[in-house]
């Protein structure tokens, strides 16, 4: 039977869906399910600062080398999750209770380990991730407290430095035409003319209180383009409630979404999980079987609407 990875490989794109280790580890149609449906994964959580540390300062790689490892035997994409975000970093990091300098040294540190080790391993990473604030500006967060804006900058000029993975700026709420969607354009309109080297933009287009109109999705996509940046959808999920009534409609909407956001130039589409067994969204109440797969792997409607849309 056909397969996502099939139609997408016939589209000269990636199809990829985000990766829970322990599932990976110990759960065989999930295994059997990433290899045969999908080019590309991203670590869900084992790649960002808190799953990684091991005591003070320290690192156990153990998750993300298998998630790695399980992408290299199968010739898979591999999308790094996240170097600098303003969520999950380890406790000891302390923010408040560092110098300004301190918290200069931990961010160089943990990006030139991080993605230091995965060079050649890991194809795109999200330096940062969702800098923007929800009401316009910059988010407060400890790396701006601590460097100003800059700190941006030095995220993405210290992952070029160990890393020959393309580098991504990724954020949510930016998917359309929107106030914060015009606030990333300008982030990265800025970080290119500065010549920080940024390659592209991760728009997560999680789906759940109203659906984004695929137009606008696309019109998005085509201005980031014209910056000379890459666009990967890199956290699609549809949550059936508020968004879409039900599986027929949910598969309606990946159609149109998916369908327009190649058409104007997206390369690399990853859903937020891979069956709604294991989705993030149902827990905070977002929506319920957002993904492709249910929870017993069994391919659902919006299944045969990507296959479709990659198919064009
Ligand atoms: O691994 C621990 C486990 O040992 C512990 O018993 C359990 C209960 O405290 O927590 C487990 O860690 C949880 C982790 O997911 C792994 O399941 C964290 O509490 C929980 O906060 C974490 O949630 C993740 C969330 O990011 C925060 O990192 C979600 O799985 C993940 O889907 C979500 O993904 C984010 C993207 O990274 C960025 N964009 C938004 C997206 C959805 O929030």
């Amino acid at each position: 039977m056909r397969t996502l990875r099939d139609a997408a490989a016939d589209a000269d794109v990636h199809i990829g869906a985000a990766v829970d280790v322990e599932s990976l580890r110990t759960n065989t149609d999930y295994r059997e399910t990433v290899a045969r449906e999908f080019d590309a994964v991203t670590a869900e959580n084992a790649m960002k600062w808190g799953p990684l540390a091991d005591g003070e300062s320290g690192y156990d790689f153990a998750a993300a080398d298998d998630i790695v490892d399980f992408a290299a035997r199968h010739d898979m994409y591999v999308r790094g999750h996240t170097l600098v975000w303003h969520r999950m970093y380890p406790e000891w990091v302390r923010p408040w209770a560092r110098s300004d300098t301190e918290m200069r040294r931990l961010l160089s540190d943990h990006i030139h380990t991080v993605a230091g080790r995965y060079r050649g391993r890991v194809d795109a990473w999200d330096v940062v991730n969702e800098a923007v604030d929800d009401d316009g500006g910059l988010r407060e967060n400890a790396w701006l407290n601590a460097l100003g804006p800059e700190y941006i900058d030095r995220a993405f000029e210290h992952a070029a430095a160990v890393s020959d993975a393309d580098l991504f700026y990724n954020d949510y709420g930016a998917d359309g035409l929107s106030a914060k969607a015009d606030e990333v354009y300008d982030l990265v309109s800025d970080l290119v003319a500065r010549e920080v080297p940024v390659d592209g933009v991760g728009l997560q287009l999680h789906v759940f209180d109203d659906v984004v109109p695929p137009a606008d999705v696309a019109a998005n996509v085509e201005r980031l383009t014209d910056l000379g940046l890459d666009v990967h959808i890199t956290e699609l999920d549809v949550g059936i409630g508020e968004a879409v009534a039900d599986r027929d409609e949910q598969a309606e909407y990946y159609y149109d979404v998916v369908s327009a956001a190649v058409d104007a130039g997206v390369d690399t589409v990853v859903t937020w999980g891979v069956d709604d067994g294991q989705s993030w969204l149902p827990a905070r109440g977002f929506g319920d079987a957002p993904l492709l797969f249910d929870e017993e792997f069994r391919r659902k409607p919006a299944h045969g609407a990507v296959l479709d849309a990659l198919g064009e």
